[in-house]
């Protein structure tokens, strides 16, 4: 564990104030397990929204540098919004995640673009919560995996929830069959708050 359970439950509280999502809740203690909140990490989000999780991380993390991606376009597989919701989330991520703003990059793309204006072999982890359909979590492991240098990992949102059960999201399927392919054995996932991580080269990482 690179973070004592104090300085968790410290971070845990900073969170309560800043009221985030249960889900940004156990991503941040899993990021705290494989890094310490003073650690230098590159990081990418793949669905911003509101910028809730984003503020989450950069809040807990320092000096974790992190590429949040979003089209914030109406019509994607996942949301309902329209597009005067998506110009508001657009608006609500930039206010959350301005005072942190000389460590973020924003791109305002579908995750299919702007994987190709990053660099391979950079990153410490990317946070899958984009298209939820099956062939957009596929293309997100696919292409973003290949941006991760080595030891870095993989985490998302929604396995197996409600979405997965309904055919509506195709988390779980995808998920499983890039674990299958590309043999994956130490795969995690937190019930609770539908969170899932591994790392491709199957080191251990609870
Ligand atoms: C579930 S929300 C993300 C929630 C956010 N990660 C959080 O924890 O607060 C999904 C987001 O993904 C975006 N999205 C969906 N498909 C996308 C795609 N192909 N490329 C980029 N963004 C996409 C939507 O605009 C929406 O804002």
């Amino acid at each position: 564990m690179a973070e004592s359970d104090e300085s968790i439950a410290h971070q845990m509280r900073k969170l309560r104030r800043l009221r985030v999502q249960r889900h940004a809740r156990s991503l941040v203690s899993t990021l705290a397990k494989r890094f310490n909140f003073d650690d230098k990490i590159r990081g990418i989000e793949l669905g911003v929204e509101e910028g809730r999780t984003a503020e989450a991380m950069l809040a807990c993390f320092p000096r974790l540098r992190l590429t949040a991606v979003d089209c914030w376009t109406c019509g994607t597989h996942t949301t309902d919004w329209t597009q005067e919701q998506q110009d508001n989330n657009l608006v609500s991520a930039m206010l959350r995640i301005r005072q942190y703003r000389s460590r973020v990059r924003l791109l305002m793309q579908t995750t299919d673009d702007a994987v190709h204006q990053l660099r391979r072999g950079r990153y410490d982890f990317v946070f899958l919560d984009a298209n939820h359909s099956k062939e957009g979590v596929a293309a997100d492991l696919k292409n973003y995996s290949r941006l991760l240098r080595k030891g870095g990992f993989i985490c998302g949102h929604d396995y197996g929830g409600v979405g997965d059960g309904t055919g509506r999201f195709g988390v779980k399927p995808a998920v499983d069959e890039f674990c299958e392919q590309n043999k994956i054995t130490n795969f995690y996932r937190d019930p609770g708050s539908l969170i899932y991580w591994f790392r491709l080269d199957n080191k251990v990482v609870p």
